[in-house]
């Protein structure tokens, strides 16, 4: 077993599925009277389905009887599961299918660590599913992001200390779990709101193989 592992979230970093959770939130803030922006979304990255839902109603101001509450999240996850279902290939964000395959040749463990439980479907509908060693997603933890729960789950069943597992996240919170396993953490997306990220790029064709090769050999921590 390789020393090094690779973890990688999904909604954000292997498919822009961000927008589609963006869109299906949104279409229920609305159906509830109220405005949801893409500022208040970046809360709701790397969060849970139910965390989600109470930051919403939070935000509209709006009280719910546990029925209502659960209504509401299979009608969000129904609303979201439309817009998945159009998904294809051409929705793997770039350059990640370059990596995944130079990691898979060099024989690295390759793990998901993800806050959805629509995880598995997704990486079929893209086909990706099988450079994946080990799915670790909504459905196998207790704590959401940032606790280091999903992380340390797929650290332990690749094999590899956390220590030497190299995240990649989009999302604060879950920058904040990789850092909480004691993982490098690289953040995917914009370096400002990632700024607790160990390196920042804006995406996957910003990364180049020497960049993995030097991480690796542990010269760049
Ligand atoms: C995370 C997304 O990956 O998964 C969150 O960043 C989402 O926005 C969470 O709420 C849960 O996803 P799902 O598919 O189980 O509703
Ligand atoms: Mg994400």
């Amino acid at each position: 077993m390789n020393e090094t592992g690779f973890i990688f979230d999904l909604d954000g970093v292997i498919v822009d599925t961000a927008k589609y959770h963006y869109l299906a939130w949104k279409n229920l803030a609305n159906e509830l009277g109220f405005e949801f922006t893409d500022e208040q979304n970046e809360l709701f990255k790397g969060v849970s389905r139910k965390r989600c839902l109470e930051i919403l109603l939070d935000i509209g101001q709006v009280k719910s009887t546990q029925k209502q509450f659960d209504t509401w999240m299979v009608e969000k996850n129904e609303d979201y599961l439309k817009y998945i279902e159009k998904m294809d290939e051409t929705e793997i964000l770039p350059d990640v299918p370059k990596i995944l395959q130079y990691l898979k040749e060099r024989n690295f463990p390759i793990a998901l660590g993800s806050a959805s439980k629509n995880a598995i479907p997704i990486l079929e509908k893209v086909n990706l599913l099988s450079y994946f060693n080990t799915i670790v997603d909504g459905n196998n933890v207790t704590k959401a992001k940032p606790d280091p729960e999903v992380f340390l789950i797929a650290a332990d069943q690749l094999g590899v200390e956390p220590e030497n597992c190299i995240v990649f996240e989009d999302a604060q919170a879950g920058i904040q779990a990789a850092n909480a396993a004691n993982m490098i953490s690289i953040g995917i997306g914009d370096a400002e709101i990632l700024s607790e990220a160990d390196y920042n790029f804006n995406d996957f064709t910003e990364i180049d193989l020497e960049f993995l090769e030097g991480l690796v050999n542990k010269n760049l921590k």
